[in-house]
C-alpha cells in the first residue's frame, strides 16, 4: 500500500505560521516531505522560522511577512510561491486573535457589555476575513488546477459554548470577571459555516474543504485554569503542543482523500462529555 500520508513536493501555505502552534502545523507537513510556507506578521519574524524548520527538516521552507487582512499581499504571496514552486497544494487557515484572558489581571474589557467594537472587528478582520480571502485567492488556484486542500483551524468553542467558569478570577466582582471574547465563539463557528460553503462550492474542482477543532494546549497556564479545564476533558488533561500534528497531517494528505466539508473534533473528549 502505498503510503497516503506521504507530502513529499507538496507545497502548504499556513497563516499564522510562526505561532505556537503554526510552527507545529508547519514541523508536521515538513517531517512528511512538504515544503511549508508560512505566512505571518513581520513582527514574529516568519523568514526565520521558515530557515529553522528547513534546516531542521532538510526540506524547502519558506517564511514571508504577509498580513492576511490585504488582499494584494496574499496575491502577492501567492504570485511568489507560484514563481519559487510552481505550485501550491495546501491551505490552513490557522492565523487568529486568541487572547489570553486566562492570563488577564484586568479581564472587564472582556466582558460583552464593554466589549470594545474595534476588538471584535479585529478579530473578525483576521479570524473570518483573512480565512476567506485566503480560500478566495488561494482556493480558486487550485480550483484552476483541479487539486488542493483547505483546512481551516477552528477550535472546541466552534461546537460547544465557553464555560466562563474557567476565567474566574478571587477577589473581582462580576462586572470585573474576565471573559472568553465573544468574537472568539463568532469566528470560530463562522469558520465551520465557510469549510461548508467551500467543500460543496469546489466539490467539483478536485479541492477538499475541512474543518479542525483543537481543543486548549497547555502553555503555561496557572495550576488553577489547568485544574478546571481538565476536569471538563475526558481524557484528563489539556493538549500538548503536538497533539494536532497527526490529525493536520491526515487532512492535509491522501489519508483523507474521501471527505470534504467535516470538522474533525480533537479535543481529548471534551465536547462529548
Ligand atoms: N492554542 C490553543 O489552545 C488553541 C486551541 C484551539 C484552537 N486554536 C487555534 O489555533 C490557531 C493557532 O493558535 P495559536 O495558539 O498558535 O495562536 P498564536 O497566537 O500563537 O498564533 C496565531 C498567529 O497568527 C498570526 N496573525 C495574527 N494576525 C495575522 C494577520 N493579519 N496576518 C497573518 N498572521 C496573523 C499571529 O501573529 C500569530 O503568530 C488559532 O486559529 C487558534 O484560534 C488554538
Amino acid at each position: 500500500m502505498r503510503d497516503v500520508f506521504d507530502l513529499t513536493g507538496r507545497v502548504a501555505i499556513i497563516t499564522g505560521g510562526a505561532g505556537l502552534l503554526g510552527q507545529k502545523h508547519a514541523e508536521a507537513i515538513a517531517a512528511r516531505g512538504g515544503i511549508p510556507v508560512l505566512l505571518d506578521l513581520p513582527a514574529t519574524e516568519p523568514g526565520a522560522v521558515g530557515t529553522r524548520i528547513a534546516g531542521e527538516y532538510g526540506v524547502r521552507a519558506l517564511g514571508c511577512a504577509v498580513d492576511i487582512t490585504e488582499p494584494s499581499q496574499v496575491q502577492g504571496l501567492l504570485e511568489r510561491v507560484l514563481s519559487q514552486f510552481g505550485r501550491v497544494d495546501v491551505l490552513v487557515n490557522n492565523a487568529a486573535n486568541n487572547p489570553k484572558v486566562e492570563n488577564a489581571v484586568q479581564g472587564e474589557w472582556s466582558r460583552l457589555e464593554h466589549f470594545p467594537l474595534a476588538v471584535w472587528e479585529a478579530d473578525i478582520a483576521v479570524g473570518l476575513t483573512g480565512a476567506f480571502l485566503c480560500s478566495q485567492i488561494i482556493g480558486a488556484q487550485m480550483a484552476r488546477q483541479k487539486r488542493g486542500v483547505i483546512v481551516n483551524v477552528a477550535s472546541d468553542l466552534a461546537v460547544i459554548g465557553p464555560d466562563q467558569r474557567l476565567y474566574r478570577q478571587d477577589g473581582l466582582s462580576e462586572e470585573e470577571q474576565p471573559a472568553k471574547p465573544v468574537s472568539y465563539s463568532v469566528v470560530k463557528t463562522g469558520l465551520i459555516g465557510l469549510t461548508r460553503y467551500l467543500a460543496t462550492y469546489w466539490a467539483q474542482s478536485g479541492v477538499r474543504v475541512n474543518a479542525i477543532s483543537p481543543g486548549g494546549v497547555f502553555n503555561g497556564q496557572s495550576d488553577i485554569f489547568v485544574q478546571r479545564l481538565s476536569s471538563l476533558i475526558p481524557l484528563g488533561r489539556m493538549a500538548r503542543i503536538d497533539d494536532y500534528q497527526g490529525a493536520i497531517v491526515f487532512l492535509c494528505s491522501d489519508a483523507s482523500s474521501y471527505m470534504t466539508g467535516f470538522n474533525l473534533v480533537v479535543d481529548g473528549g471534551r465536547s462529548c462529555w
